[in-house]
């Protein structure tokens, strides 16, 4: 079966080719304009997909070396995301597929990243648990198969990737925060500041970072860099609390579920450090990383899945519409 995915559902115009569980093409095209306003520009975003939707399609089927004709699906992001994204890229996915005469698939971005976990590698069991940290979800996942999942807990408030992404902007970083604060961190002594971190200790599967952001915010109010205490020292100490509270509550899932399979997903899971900090707290679970291209958004995990979904016998009927928000399962 060949599978064209696309996903429109923040800053990455991508799309993609999977064929047979394999992917023959992933193209990513990362809208670099966003960091000229330090987040993104919802309006922005969607004006860039439509202008490069078309070329990246003709992109990613080249690159699959197939032609147009021969793929059998499509699958594309429906949310959740910013709505006029989402809208580019499904409004572009329904008319392609009528135009070819295929089926079309709509796909839940939060389950692709989780499900990304499983491209490229045939050596996960079910269940596992999926720690989803991305810039708009910080949730935790017990997958029991493909299609039966149960949130266990997340965020109260801001994502993971989110308090990177405003303690950059607090530290006079660029965007996106993560890899910026990370690059800091690397250079810094990541106990030289005491941050807060929320519920750490608590036996619940909650998580909260605006209060940490807010405690930087003072904290940089008046800071003055010196030998002994530098940016990078903040940036390492910000990033370690973050860190903290995800591995913990890691920690406790596998606790509270028995279940010693652990992966994580989404943005922030690219993060070094963190991979670091769970390889050495979870030492006795079996861990798995995704590799790094598939940890930010891109459209591999979206062909993919769409191929499952179409093997599963689903699809979607083409008046189908956006869901930007997500409503507590994958859906
Ligand atoms: O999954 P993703 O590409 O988009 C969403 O679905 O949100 O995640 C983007 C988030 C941003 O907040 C970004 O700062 C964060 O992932 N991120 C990182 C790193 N690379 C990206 N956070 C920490 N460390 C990184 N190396
Ligand atoms: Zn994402």
């Amino acid at each position: 079966m060949i599978i064209l995915g696309i996903e429109t559902s923040c800053d990455e115009t991508a799309v993609s080719v999977c064929m047979d569980g394999k992917i023959l093409s992933n193209i990513v095209g990362s809208q670099l304009i966003h960091s000229n306003f330090g987040g993104v520009v919802p309006e922005v975003a969607s004006r860039e997909h439509e202008r490069l939707l078309n070329d990246l399609t003709v992109k990613a089927i080249d690159s699959a070396k197939i032609s147009i004709n021969v793929i059998d699906g499509i699958a594309v992001t429906n949310g959740p995301g910013l709505a006029g994204a989402l809208l580019t890229g499904v409004s572009f996915a329904k008319g392609l597929a009528i135009g070819l005469g295929i089926e079309i698939v709509s796909i839940n971005h939060l389950e692709a990243h989780i499900i990304a976990n499983l491209l490229d590698r045939d050596d996960i069991n079910y269940p596992f648990l999926c720690l989803l940290v991305s810039g708009g979800h910080t949730q935790l996942w017990l997958i029991k198969k493909m299609d039966d999942y149960t949130l266990l807990g997340e965020t109260r408030d801001d994502a993971a990737g989110e308090a990177f992404d405003k303690g950059a902007r607090i530290l006079g970083l660029g965007y996106p925060g993560g890899p910026e604060i990370e690059k800091c961190a690397q250079f810094g002594d990541s106990n030289l500041v005491k941050f807060p971190r929320a519920f750490i200790n608590s036996r619940t599967i909650e998580f909260s970072f605006s209060g940490l952001k807010t405690s930087l915010l003072y904290y940089m109010d008046s800071f003055q860099e010196t030998n002994e205490c530098t940016l990078n020292d903040v940036a390492a100490s910000y990033q370690s609390a973050i860190i903290d509270c995800l591995v913990a509550k890691m920690k406790l899932a596998t606790k509270l579920t028995s279940v010693n399979t652990i992966s994580i997903a989404g943005g922030v899971a690219k993060n070094k450090f963190l991979r670091q900090s769970i390889d050495k707290n979870l030492s006795d679970k079996n861990i798995i990383f995704p590799d790094l291209k598939y940890c930010t958004d891109n459209a591999a995990m979206i062909s993919y899945l769409g191929e499952k979904k179409f093997q599963m016998g689903k699809k979607t009927n083409l008046d189908f519409s956006i869901k930007p928000n997500f409503k507590n399962n994958l859906d």
